[in-house]
């Protein structure tokens, strides 16, 4: 079932148009419903309209060798800073902080998650100014990568949806913004559920590495181990990089990661992807 996996990939989505709407799409006041959550909507503001791209932030980009990072304290020792920042295109999750952590998962980032909920989780819901200010360096460290934001999933981020956007035009910050698209997380988990591959809502290194199969010759994968245990029985953080516990065991939680990380390391043996879950060399 995996050998043609990428190509069939494809036939489920367009990665390139799908990773984020762009400027033509909307006009400021449309009133759209969010993908998740249908019977709520949400309105196109002046300042979202604004920071949506002319064309999609991928096009026609192309890559020999790509990481994505996912966010797992397996990452913690394993000194694989340097191996990551060699790839020509780094992917992260949910703005993660790096610099402190530099020698085990780099400091690369061509392109960058950001649920909306880490304005609450890691930015204070920005209730200071030194909230903001953390924030704001943060992204001022991006330069030109793609700050990808999926804005349209659910309700109840858009205040902080429309704060972040606040503070990018405010700063001029330079980052690419990226919206994705009304169908990339169905597309995604259509593809997933028709290869028997039964996810719930697909996670964000999942959506990451499926669009990767586009723009990326080799993808590897760093920081992908959703168990509270390595092999030799050690600990594993959730995060690399704070306290958040194991949600995803409950049968409430929106992903299935267990499944997806059986389902990656299954490619992995077949060659289709590199997993690196210990040290590096
Ligand atoms: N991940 C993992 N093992 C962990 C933590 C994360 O495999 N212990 C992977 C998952 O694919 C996850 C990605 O790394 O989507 C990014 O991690 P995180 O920011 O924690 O994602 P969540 O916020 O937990 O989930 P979401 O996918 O909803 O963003």
């Amino acid at each position: 079932m995996f050998f043609s996996h990428r190509k069939d990939i494809l036939r489920f989505l367009d990665a390139e148009r799908d990773v984020s709407v762009v400027k033509s799409s909307f006009k400021p006041g449309d009133v759209i419903h969010y993908v998740l959550d249908r019977r709520r909507t949400l309105n196109i503001s002046q300042n979202l309209h604004s920071l949506l791209p002319e064309v999609s932030p991928m096009k026609s980009r192309r890559f020999q060798t790509c990481a994505v990072v996912g966010n797992s304290g397996i990452l913690l020792g394993s000194g694989c800073g340097k191996e990551i920042d060699s790839h020509d295109f780094v992917i992260r999750c949910n703005l993660a902080p790096v610099v402190e952590f530099a020698a085990d998962v780099g400091t690369k980032s061509d392109f960058i998650t950001m649920n909306p909920s880490v304005v609450q989780r890691a930015f204070g819901g920005f209730r200071n100014e030194s909230d903001r200010a953390k924030f704001v360096h943060r992204l001022s460290m991006l330069n030109d990568s793609v700050l990808w934001i999926p804005a349209f999933m659910v309700k109840g981020g858009e205040k902080h949806v429309e704060w972040v956007n606040a503070l990018i035009l405010k700063n001029k910050l330079r980052v690419r913004t990226a919206y994705p698209s009304l169908r990339l997380i169905h597309a995604v988990r259509g593809y997933w559920i028709t290869n028997k591959v039964q996810i719930k809502r697909p996670s964000t290194g999942l959506l990451m590495y499926t669009l990767a199969t586009r723009f990326c010759d080799e993808i590897h994968l760093y920081g992908f181990w959703p168990f509270p245990k390595d092999v030799y029985g050690n600990l594993v953080k959730y995060h690399y990089y704070d306290e958040l516990k194991y949600k995803y065991f409950s049968k409430a939680g929106p992903h299935r990661m267990p499944l997806e990380f059986k389902t990656l390391n299954l490619l992995h043996n077949k060659g289709a992807l590199k997993l690196t879950t210990g040290k590096c060399e």
